[in-house]
């Protein structure tokens, strides 16, 4: 099939993880839907299946992962299984910008050679080794930020705020910036240092920044944004309602959850899931199964294979958890998350907070229980605690209190203006999506294509 299209050419640069390439395949889908013809390069890590989206031409390029000095054997199988952990993103998202810059640069020139012409490429911030060869090869370079625009104010530009003035403006003060930084910014491994640097510097050189979020989310923080970047910022979130048909799991979707959540009563159940990334041990494990079922509301558990130390899967929780739970619960490898999400019977969203679950969370009106692990989670977490208030942060993991907070959130009177508040979020972001609020930046960021490419 030919895929060139009317509007032109664009190279779309994705990072092979999965809070990472669904946002680019929506992303992908979109501009196609407005006359771009696509194609994907990926390292091989994670790579989707191309059968699965034939209007994308895929290139994968070799990311060496296997044999990397900082991917010991362990971490390399990890990393295939998408189990990579807090410490190492850092030092993967490193290995992936050192071997993949020479086959990118190598693609990119294959590209141009067929196709004469690219109008731009588009990069995951975490690939930001694209914004060296794009310059080199004369190509206008965007990157796509798959957290909130106010992680770019914290990772990077902090230091340099404090000397502006009005960074006490009410929302950014609840959103405690300071105590954050102290928590996520200070004492970073030499490898975290040099990956927000190097993404920073690339943003500096780029023709604009993509971020997948709304602009009534995070409006003062992004007016300081603004302020520091002086590369064109378009907020064209939320990309799952606009591309609402992909599916971009690498985990295989277990659909029988659904059918469990459909005789289940209304907002009645709470959905635990922490993501692709985070890992807990044992006890955690069997602290959440006992303040689950002590909550007696029916709960919905992903726990991904590997994601527990040591463990295959759930093999630490006794017989006599489940027995106890019996069709109470529903306990799956990986589920149909925004499909969960939507449906009438989940009341609430116990999540470690990255981006994607806390904009899907909020445009289906589910208020939240914070676990955050690293990085920007914790942010999250201060937006959805301290700025929106539309859920409860989790700080001891502890049966009891798990059971208490649980029960506080779904349904004590103590919660009822949290989940009112999480519903009128709901609300704000559907009429973002109806008045076209993500339209009206896309027109802008098509514009910004076309007159970077003249
Ligand atoms: C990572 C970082 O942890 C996060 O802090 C950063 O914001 C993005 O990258 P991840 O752990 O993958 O994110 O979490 P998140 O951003 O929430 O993305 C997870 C995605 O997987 C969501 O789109 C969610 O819908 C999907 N998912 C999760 C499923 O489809 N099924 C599941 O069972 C669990």
């Amino acid at each position: 099939m030919e895929k060139q299209q009317k509007s032109g050419h664009l190279v779309l640069v994705m990072a092979p993880f999965q809070g990472h390439l669904t946002p680019m395949l929506q992303l992908a889908t979109i501009l196609h839907s407005k006359g771009f013809s696509i194609t994907i390069v990926h390292p091989e890590l994670n790579s989707l299946n191309p059968s699965n989206h034939p209007e994308f031409t895929f290139v994968p390029i070799p990311d060496k992962i296997k044999e990397s000095q900082l991917s010991d054997e362990d971490l390399a199988d990890k990393l295939k299984e998408s189990l990579v952990s807090t410490v190492d993103v850092a030092g993967s998202v490193q290995s992936l910008n050192k071997n993949c810059a020479a086959p990118l640069k190598k693609c990119l020139e294959n590209i141009l050679h067929s196709h004469h012409h690219i109008a731009a490429v588009i990069y995951d911030t975490l690939m930001f080794c694209a914004q060296t060869i794009v310059n080199d090869l004369g190509l206008p370079g965007i990157t796509l930020r798959t957290s909130s625009a106010t992680t770019l104010l914290l990772f990077p530009v902090l230091p340099q705020l404090e000397l502006m003035s009005g960074i006490e403006s009410p929302e950014l003060q609840a959103l405690q910036l300071q105590r954050l930084r102290a928590l996520i910014v200070q004492n970073p491994t030499q490898a975290m240092m040099e990956v927000r640097a190097a993404f920073t510097n690339a943003m500096k050189f780029s023709s604009a920044i993509i971020v997948n979020s709304m602009e009534f989310l995070e409006l003062e923080a992004l007016s300081k944004v603004r302020q520091y970047f002086r590369t064109p910022i378009f907020i064209v979130g939320p990309l799952h309602k606009l591309a609402p048909a992909i599916c971009g799991s690498l985990l295989t979707e277990d659909d029988k959850c659904i059918s469990w959540l459909n005789k289940q009563a209304p907002k009645s159940v709470i959905y635990v899931s922490l993501g692709s990334i985070a890992n807990i041990d044992k006890q955690e494990l069997i602290e959440t199964a006992w303040g689950l079922s002590n909550s007696k509301q029916p709960f919905l558990w992903v726990v991904r294979p590997g994601m527990v130390c040591g463990s295959e899967w759930i093999e630490s929780l006794s017989n006599g958890f489940e027995e106890n739970v019996g069709e109470r619960g529903c306990i799956v490898k990986w589920a149909p998350q925004k499909e969960v999400l939507a449906h009438g019977a989940v009341g609430g969203f116990w999540s470690h907070c990255g981006w994607n679950s806390t904009i899907e969370s909020i445009c289906e009106g589910v208020p939240m229980l914070c676990r955050p692990f690293f990085g920007d989670q914790l942010l999250n977490t201060s937006y959805i605690c301290n700025v929106w208030k539309i859920g409860l942060e989790l700080q001891n993991l502890e049966r009891g209190n798990i059971e208490r907070t649980i029960k506080r959130l779904m349904v004590d009177m103590e919660g009822k203006d949290i989940r009112k508040r999480a519903m009128d979020l709901k609300k704000k972001a559907a009429l973002c999506l109806m008045e076209d609020g993500s339209t009206s930046s896309f027109n802008g960021l098509i514009k910004q294509i076309t007159v970077s490419e003249t």
